[in-house]
């Protein structure tokens, strides 16, 4: 049997975070793993109802006070629940109605936090998937384009033989047909260019890009900026990270298409942040957060793929394009979306040389 001062310690050292609730399902106890999960402080939410602490998860709450009057454990893996602060966390969830004769019931509650889990899981398939795309494009743009440029040297030197002007119309259809694929296959290709770095502040870029969406924007769309000025100065290429914020903000705006909305820029400083197997000990995040519709959900698994689009007219190649970009700076491009908040986080390393 541990003692009370023993278990307490196990409890305030647990990752795991643990809530108990008495029968009315208001909490009791939470331990510190439990205060950083909710980001609040145990003073301030004990005594608070399970659906105050949670206010935005009625279905989660719902099934809590059920498990609670049936008496029976309820255990769900990766729900999200969406906290009072509107943030989502993904965790594992077990709960365990406490029923001992003599005593009040209670409900005892276990989150365990797989965000962290999640992100890197899904980071590496996004690298990985990143780079199997780009080799099939490279192989597959190299074998349109040599006989694209004999196709178009043809056409032109049949020109040159047209015994009548007129004609020249249909030669130039096939050369500027050309032209225009060339144009697309350049564009599949990504960036050719290295980045031309220089001292820049992330401010410069995303204040470019917050001109350029504000002047594109209808007068129904609220453009406005977040910023944090703290952020140091680091070497990157302003035109090429401009290229990449723009092309996600075009985005947020053909997303909102015309109606009422809102698009924000965010910057924010992370530390101790992990790209791939690399670790920072500061990032530079900038965040594009819209209000529109959200990510159509089949789309959700292939978004960062060439060619995937969600709209008539796209290529879908912007957001391709912007995460080669970004992985040019050892950075990346992450995104979250439900209907009413789609986030797409630009994410670069502010040391070149800190894989500590
Ligand atoms: N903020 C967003 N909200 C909703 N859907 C989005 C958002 N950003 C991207 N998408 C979806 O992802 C698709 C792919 O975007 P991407 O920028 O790669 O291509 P595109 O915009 O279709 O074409 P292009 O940028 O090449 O003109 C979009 O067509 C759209 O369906
Ligand atoms: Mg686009």
């Amino acid at each position: 049997m541990v003692n009370t001062e023993t278990a307490t310690r196990i409890l305030e050292n647990l990752n795991t975070a643990v809530l108990l609730f008495d029968k009315a399902l208001r909490l009791k106890y939470i331990n510190p793993a439990g205060e950083m999960l909710l980001a609040a402080s145990a003073r301030q939410i004990t005594g608070q109802f399970i659906e105050e602490l949670l206010p935005y998860s009625g279905e989660f709450t719902a099934a809590l006070r059920r498990s609670h009057e049936s008496g029976n454990p309820y255990t769900e893996r990766e729900i999200q629940l969406c906290l009072a602060s509107r943030q989502t966390v993904t965790v594992d969830c077990t709960v365990t109605p406490l029923n001992e004769p003599h005593l009040e019931s209670e409900l005892l509650m276990e989150l365990l936090p797989l965000d962290r889990h999640l992100r890197i899981a899904r980071e590496e398939s996004l690298q990985a998937q990143y780079q199997a795309t780009r080799t099939l494009i490279r192989g597959m743009a190299h074998e349109i384009k040599n006989p694209l440029g004999g196709l178009r040297g043809a056409a032109q030197l049949l020109e040159r033989e047209l015994p009548s002007a007129k004609l020249k119309e249909y030669t130039q259809v096939i050369i500027s047909e050309a032209d225009r694929l060339q144009n697309l296959l350049n564009r599949m290709l990504g960036p050719n260019a290295l980045p031309h770095k220089r001292l820049i502040n992330i401010h410069e870029v995303v204040e470019r890009v917050y001109n350029l969406i504000g002047a594109e924007a209808a007068d129904a769309i609220k453009v406005t900026r977040d910023y944090d000025p703290s952020i140091p100065d680091f070497e990157a290429d302003p035109d090429q990270l401009i290229q990449a914020v723009l092309n996600i903000a075009r985005n947020a705006l053909q997303a909102i298409d015309g109606n009422k909305g809102q698009i924000t820029f965010q910057t924010r400083i992370q530390r101790h942040f992990t790209i791939g197997q690399r670790h920072h000990k500061n990032v530079a995040c900038i965040s594009i957060i819209d209000d529109g519709p959200g990510i159509p959900p089949d789309m959700i698994e292939n978004i960062f793929y060439p060619m995937i689009t969600g709209r008539a007219e796209g290529t879908g190649l912007g957001l391709s394009i912007a995460q080669s970009l970004v992985n040019q700076h050892g950075g990346l491009v992450e995104f979250s979306s439900r209907p009413g908040k789609t986030v797409f986080t630009l994410s670069l390393p502010l040391e070149t040389n800190n894989e500590h």
